[in-house]
């Protein structure tokens, strides 16, 4: 498999709430293993494209393609194709979980069961919707949460733990699934400061390790440090991309320096 092959690639994705069109023709396209972070304005459409990726949206046109295309079946490419108006609603909405079961989210306010455990949040989605058996669920589980340093709040409730460890559950939540891709969305812009660093390093490893992931993010340092490639996006367009110095440093762009400039003057 040839290691650019792309995990993801999205072409003129688009999407309107009513008369509001959030997203004007977006493309994407995140090789194996890469990290593209994914900046902009609020308001800019960040949140609908993770969501379109996840499932969790349905786009009104553009297609997403996620998984390689020349890997063994169960990875195999899946392209949706939202332009097809014809499609009956049934076997949409089968396209959009086959798209949902090739990705994990993690969300800015994590989305944890409050009323599941620790350990039972994260093999819900192994056991429940994946079928595996639950004996193997647990011990995948419990591998993940010590590696984040979290073994010993297997039975805690989330109510008990902090923003940040809350986080490190919702990221292992997500591996868990063991996705195609992992998309981050402001994964620590609801944190107290203090505990932002755990969570970044976390994520952090996960790049070095090779997951391919697209990563939502205020955090220009971070970015910086783990993105291969940075995309500005404003008003549903994306303005500038290109390698994470470059965009964070030189922008080209006059709103994209206002931007970077704005961010690092609030810091
Ligand atoms: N479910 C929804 N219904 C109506 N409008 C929405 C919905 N989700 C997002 N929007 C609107 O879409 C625009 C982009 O939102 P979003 O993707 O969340 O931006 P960002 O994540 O960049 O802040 C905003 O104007 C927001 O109000
Ligand atoms: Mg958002």
């Amino acid at each position: 498999m040839s290691p650019t092959e792309p995990v993801l690639q999205v072409r003129g994705l688009s999407k309107s709430f009513g008369s509001n069109q959030v997203l004007r023709g977006i493309d994407l396209d995140v090789p194996r293993g890469k990290v593209v972070a994914l900046i902009g304005p609020s308001g800019s459409g960040k949140t609908t494209i993770l969501r379109s990726l996840n499932g969790l949206e349905t786009p009104d046109g553009g297609s997403v393609t996620v998984g390689a295309r020349d890997s063994a079946a169960d990875n195999a490419a899946l392209t949706v194709d939202f332009a097809d108006a014809a499609l009956p609603k049934k076997v949409r909405t089968q396209q959009v979980a086959a798209l949902r079961d090739r990705s994990a989210m993690v969300f800015q306010h994590y989305n944890l069961f409050p009323h599941m455990t620790v350990l039972q949040n994260v093999i819900e989605g192994p056991v429940q919707v994946q079928k595996r058996p639950r004996a193997e669920a647990v011990a995948e589980a419990e591998a993940l949460l010590a590696r984040v340093g979290l073994a010993e709040k297997r039975d805690a409730y989330p109510f008990e733990l902090s923003g940040g460890q809350q986080q490190r559950v919702g990221i292992v939540r997500a591996l868990a699934l063991k996705p195609q891709l992992l998309l981050f969305d402001e994964p620590t812009s609801a944190l107290d400061p203090e505990l932002v660093d755990d969570v970044l390093a976390v994520i952090k490893e996960l790049a070095d390790e090779g997951w391919t992931m697209v990563i939502v993010t205020h955090e220009l340092a971070f970015a910086r440090q783990t993105a291969d490639e940075v995309v500005f996006m404003d008003g549903g367009v994306v303005v500038e991309r290109g390698p994470a110095a470059q965009v964070l440093r030189e922008p080209q762009e006059e709103r994209t320096r206002a931007f970077v400039r704005r961010l690092l003057h609030e810091i």
